[in-house]
């Protein structure tokens, strides 16, 4: 069976691990994204992760790898990322340079897009919506069977896509409202975070005593039937469903999965987002409205999409004459 390393670089953890060409996990590790970590730290962290890895299991062919923000494709340079610290990274030229071995660079909700189409919801379907809605929302499209990045690998950022310019929250980007200031996590607690001062006697309030309100708070009030906590998320999954209905109205894929750490809350956020997107859709009345889905992989698609992309853009050796 192949194997290749995949490496899911997130704000706060690096996790990497060798995956078959199956989509199992063989061994995985994690460490945390060093604080304000330049292009060399990150390049050293992923290099001795890779060494460490192929060490154990000298017979990995390749490495992928999938990391939030402007991640141009084929060449695998970081422009610039969000999250993270460092700028101006050629992180695939450099990470083959220190492993010996093939390297792909892609955005990391391609990878878990990726990891959705061959091993998960989107096994069967050529046209697929992949969301990961967590700190940030990402999305990766796949259109016709593969993943689609637009001219430079820039594409497909419809976490970007702006929902509310006019009452929104300032984005990372510098935009005003969009979709993943208004409906990731980030925006589940920072609504949290504003009832919970609203309203110093309330669920949320009380659940966060000695604490920081954070996104589990908010799901905590919203389980045990806090009203308040119930409508913050009526409004994060109605903002999610207008973004659904617009990447639904581009692509028309057949599906639309949601991955992402927030969408282990369930229906708490697909029903509203179900919901909004369905009211919203173009056409109605007369299209099959593509389901909307909670993703099969867990918190590895990361690592799994970016070992099965790295497999998949392996060209095979030519066999001997
Ligand atoms: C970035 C995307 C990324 C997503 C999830 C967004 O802020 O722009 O590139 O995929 O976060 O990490
Ligand atoms: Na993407
Ligand atoms: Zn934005």
């Amino acid at each position: 069976l192949r194997t290749a390393i995949g490496i899911d670089v997130g704000g706060t953890k690096i996790a990497g691990a060798v995956v078959t060409g199956r989509g199992d996990l063989v061994e995985a590790r994690h460490v945390a994204t060093p604080a304000h970590a330049d292009a060399e730290q990150t390049v050293a962290v992923l290099a001795a992760m890779a060494g460490d890895l192929t060490a154990r299991y000298p017979d990995v062919e390749t490495i992928g790898v999938g990391a939030p923000g402007m991640v141009t494709w084929p060449t695998g340079h970081i422009a610039s990322a969000p999250n993270n610290a460092y700028r101006d990274l050629a992180l695939k030229d450099r990470l083959a340079e220190a492993t010996g071995l093939p390297v792909v660079v892609d955005n990391d909700a391609n990878a878990a897009a990726w990891a959705e189409k061959r091993f998960g919801r989107g096994v069967g379907h050529r046209d697929v919506v992949v969301l990961t809605v967590g700190t940030g929302i990402g999305g990766g499209v796949i259109v016709n069977g593969d993943l689609f990045r637009g001219a430079t690998g820039l594409g497909g950022e419809v976490g970007h896509t702006i929902i509310n310019p006019g009452g929104g929250n300032r984005c990372g980007c510098g935009a005003f409202g969009c979709l993943e200031t208004e409906a990731s996590g980030t925006a589940l607690r920072r609504l949290g975070r504003e009832a919970a001062a609203r309203n110093p006697d309330g669920a949320i309030a009380r659940l966060a005593v000695g604490g920081e309100v954070t996104g589990e708070i908010v799901t905590r009030a919203a389980k045990d039937g806090d009203p308040t906590a119930r409508t913050l998320f009526e409004e994060l999954g109605t903002w999610l469903g207008l973004g659904i209905a617009s990447i639904v109205n581009n692509f028309e894929p057949e599906i639309v999965i949601l991955g992402g750490g927030l969408v282990d809350v369930g229906e708490l956020l697909l029903a509203p987002a179900q919901a909004a997107y369905q009211r919203h859709v173009v056409g109605r009345d007369v299209r099959r409205l593509p389901p909307l889905v909670p993703a099969a992989l867990g918190p590895e698609a990361g690592v799994i999409g970016a070992a099965a992309l790295a497999l998949d853009e392996l060209k095979p050796v030519a066999p001997v004459p």
